[in-house]
């Protein structure tokens, strides 16, 4: 049977996400902007969350609505838990269902350990781990209702090797693995107990991506002289494109993704194995 549920979806090609609705933290630019495109694509509706930068939230929703697609943006800061619950709810109330929760927005403030304030360490940790935590948890409690949903945290290769400067973004990166394989077993467990983890359903899954150094405005305050040393470390010699990311995270959002639960998947060129 679940082959059957395979086979029907790579007939349904394009629409393969049709009839689900899908929250992309920071889904207006950078890698988010290339997930929100990817999941609209393949006919998911899409809310797109942003920080602050409105006019590049509008840009986004003006470019996808060219194409016939019309995505909801939503204005919140992941590092508040009040808010986290707050866009969950608005989605909800909005697209009258939450399947595809993409963890994405991130931050850095980076600084060596001895340099590095308190500020920084508390804002990167609080927008880019505790937000997906509380973001989830809100998610969680309706995906058990439905019975299905995927969650996708965006993590980093920072988390997989630590780096010189970044130990506060680095060490919320990490963070993220463990919050993917609780909650991975954790919403297994709760469907479960509930009687609807169905061996032919979608059920829900948590996963990880881990990219690689892609090429975002995130990169803009790195030197280009440390950029051509981090391209020299990629066998495939060439940093990352958000849309190669967005990719993997369509993949996992599928329904017929219904087998991989707590992993992370790497996109990186190679840079760490
Ligand atoms: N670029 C890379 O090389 C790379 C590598 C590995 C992992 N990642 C991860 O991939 C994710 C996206 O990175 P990116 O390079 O696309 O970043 P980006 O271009 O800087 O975009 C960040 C997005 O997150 C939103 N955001 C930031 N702080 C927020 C907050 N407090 N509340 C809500 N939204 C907030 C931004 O909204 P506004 O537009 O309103 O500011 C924006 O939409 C991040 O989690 C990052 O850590 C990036």
């Amino acid at each position: 049977m679940a082959t059957i549920v395979n086979e029907q979806a790579y007939a349904e090609g394009q629409s393969e996400l049709k009839g689900r609705v899908a929250l992309v933290t920071g889904g207006t630019r950078g890698i988010g902007a290339a997930i929100s495109r990817a999941l609209a694509a393949h006919g998911a509706t899409v809310a797109a969350g942003y920080g602050s930068n409105r006019e590049r939230a509008e840009k986004l929703q003006t470019e996808l609505s060219r194409d016939g697609i019309a995505m909801s943006i939503h204005q919140s800061d992941v590092g508040s838990a009040e808010e986290c619950r707050r866009t969950i709810g608005e989605v909800i109330e909005r697209h009258g269902r939450l399947d595809i929760l993409v963890n994405n927005a991130g931050i850095t403030a980076d600084r060596t350990v001895l340099k590095m304030s308190d500020e920084d360490w508390h804002k990167v940790l609080a927008v880019n781990l505790s937000g997906a935590f509380f973001t989830a948890q809100a998610a969680l409690a309706h995906m058990v209702e439905r019975g299905s949903g995927r969650v996708v945290n965006i993590s980093s290769i920072i988390g997989q090797t630590g780096n010189i400067g970044q130990v506060n973004y680095s060490a919320s990166k990490s963070g993220l693995f463990g919050l993917t394989m609780s909650l991975a077993k954790e919403a297994a467990f709760a469907l479960k107990r509930a009687g609807k983890l169905s061996p032919h359903g979608a059920n829900i899954t948590v996963n990880a991506v881990a990219p690689g150094f892609i090429e975002t405005e995130m990169l803009e305050s790195v030197p280009e002289k440390v950029l051509d040393g981090i391209r020299a470390q990629v066998p495939l010699d060439r940093l990352g494109r958000p849309e190669e990311v967005a990719r993997v995270v369509r993949f996992l959002a599928a329904d017929a993704s219904s087998y991989i639960t707590g992993q992370v998947w790497a996109v990186n060129g190679g840079m760490e194995m």
